[in-house]
């Protein structure tokens, strides 16, 4: 750890507000990584978390200054409310993300029209907010965190006020390489990167995103910034808590209960077009096609839960995955069997108790920074699961070694995988089931964080 005080930076906070029936504001604690892993460790300290006000109620909670709830300091940055959308909506969600994770149909986007340039303004606005924020409220000397990609820009705004404090960013996602990085207007990759190379250093995951990372710099802007790497790992006893909870002990004996002798195939994710869910339901109807000694002998679990609905792509994903799910059941249910159970309530204990009982865990995003569902999985499945993992998982890189490799794009491939894990000996199950624990419960959030605050040194 460090003497020096600490300041986090995120766009989603580790609690958001609404109100109750009563009109009274109430705090909740956020979903996401970020809060899993860093959440207990900075719960009851000085630490003062900084985030963005996303609705009303957290803009009314924003004007009474620092709150504390939940156990964190928490300071709501108030931005209004159009340029905010723009910002988040436009640029971080729908051009930052859709390049990081190589998900544009490019012969149709991007297109950088006036609009665009007016939402990549308002990014720029929140960026310097954010920024003008953690001055007025940074301890002397402090170290300030900021995360991912919706805050680029903090660190080279954040210096002109406050050069005592060190500001190191971190990206959660993938990061791209000159060639991917190229679809963004030329002055807009050279702002963002300056704005990145603007902090003490920059750190991701994995090796790969830094190479990345390293490369658009000496492309984009004829040489290199202070880069790291260093990934978050699930924290054991948390999520070992939430297996063990009342709720999730419930939900694993009604899952018990549902499965019988079936095998269980599940997915924990995001309804996130990055994760490839729908290639992930084909897979499945590949697997009762060709592979019929499963029909009526294994469930697939899909977990997903909505994200990011304001925007128009995602929530036609989760139409097509619902469709996908039903379309799966109308062919091949039986009165005894239905082969999806499609779960979207959002409830962790009950996405945890799955994790408890897969055979087989399947994490196939097309692109991702890290996954942490991966690791959790590792932690708290009591079956000897199999991972089938992409080897664009961030995760990859610590887990590659022990799990099933499946190609995010070759469903009939992934197929064959699913079956391979569900047929694999007991003795390889167990080998590769206590490899993964023994890789994932080698590091902890602490790990991560001492990492971020050595290289701000
Ligand atoms: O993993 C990257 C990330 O931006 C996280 O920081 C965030 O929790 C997650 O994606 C979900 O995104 P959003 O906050 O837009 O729902």
């Amino acid at each position: 750890m460090t003497e020096r005080p600490i300041v986090i930076v995120s766009n989603r906070g580790p609690v958001s507000f609404r109100w109750d029936d009563q009109g009274e504001l109430v705090a909740r604690r956020g979903a996401g990584g970020l809060v899993s892993g860093l959440g207990p460790l900075v719960i009851g300290t000085d630490t003062t978390w900084l985030a963005a006000a996303m609705s009303e109620a957290d803009r009314e909670a924003a004007s009474a200054g620092v709150i504390e709830a939940e156990g964190f300091r928490v300071q709501a940055v108030s931005v209004p409310a159009e340029p905010y959308r723009m910002a988040y909506d436009v640029i971080a969600n729908s051009t930052l993300w859709f390049t990081y994770h190589g998900m544009f149909d490019r012969p149709l986007r991007p297109r950088f029209d006036r609009r665009w340039r007016e939402a990549w303004q308002a990014y720029r606005d929140v960026n310097q907010d954010f920024a003008d924020a953690v001055a007025d409220a940074a301890p002397a000397d402090a170290v300030v965190l900021v995360q991912d990609l919706h805050l680029a820009l903090v660190g080279p705004a954040l210096e002109r006020r406050r050069p005592d404090v060190t500001a190191v960013h971190f990206s959660h996602t993938p990061f791209p390489g000159p060639d991917d990085l190229s679809v963004l207007p030329d002055d807009v990759a050279e702002e963002l990167l300056l704005g990145m190379t603007g902090h003490h250093a920059c750190g991701f995951h994995t090796a790969r995103w830094q190479a990345a990372f390293d490369a658009s710099c000496e492309a984009v802007l004829g040489r290199r910034g202070r880069s790291f790497v260093s990934a978050l790992s699930s924290d054991p006893d948390d999520i070992e808590a939430v297996a063990a909870s009342p709720a999730a002990q419930a939900a694993r004996a009604d899952l018990d209960e549902l499965l019988g002798d079936r095998a269980f195939i599940a997915r924990v994710d995001r309804i996130e077009l990055s994760k490839n869910l729908l290639r992930g339901f084909e897979a499945f109807a590949d697997l009762l096609d060709h592979h019929p000694r499963w029909r009526g002998n294994v469930v697939f679990g899909a977990f997903v839960y909505p994200s990011r609905e304001g925007l128009p792509e995602y929530l036609a994903y989760r139409q097509q995955v619902e469709t996908a799910a039903e379309e799966i059941n109308r062919r091949w249910a039986t009165a005894e069997w239905t082969p999806v159970l499609l779960d979207t309530s959002d409830d962790f204990p009950r996405s945890v108790a799955a994790l408890t009982r897969y055979d087989v865990l399947l994490v196939n995003p097309i692109r991702d920074g890290l996954n942490l569902v991966a690791k959790e999985g590792a932690l708290v499945n009591d079956r000897d699961g199999v991972l089938c993992l992409s080897p664009e998982a961030g995760a990859w890189a610590e887990l590659g070694e022990a799990s099933v490799r499946v190609h995010p794009y070759d469903v009939a491939g992934t197929a064959d995988a699913l079956d391979g894990a569900l047929t694999m000996s007991s003795d390889d199950r167990r080998a590769q089931a206590e490899a993964r624990r023994a890789i994932v419960s080698a590091r902890s959030p602490a790990d991560w964080l001492d990492e971020q605050l050595a290289a701000a040194r």
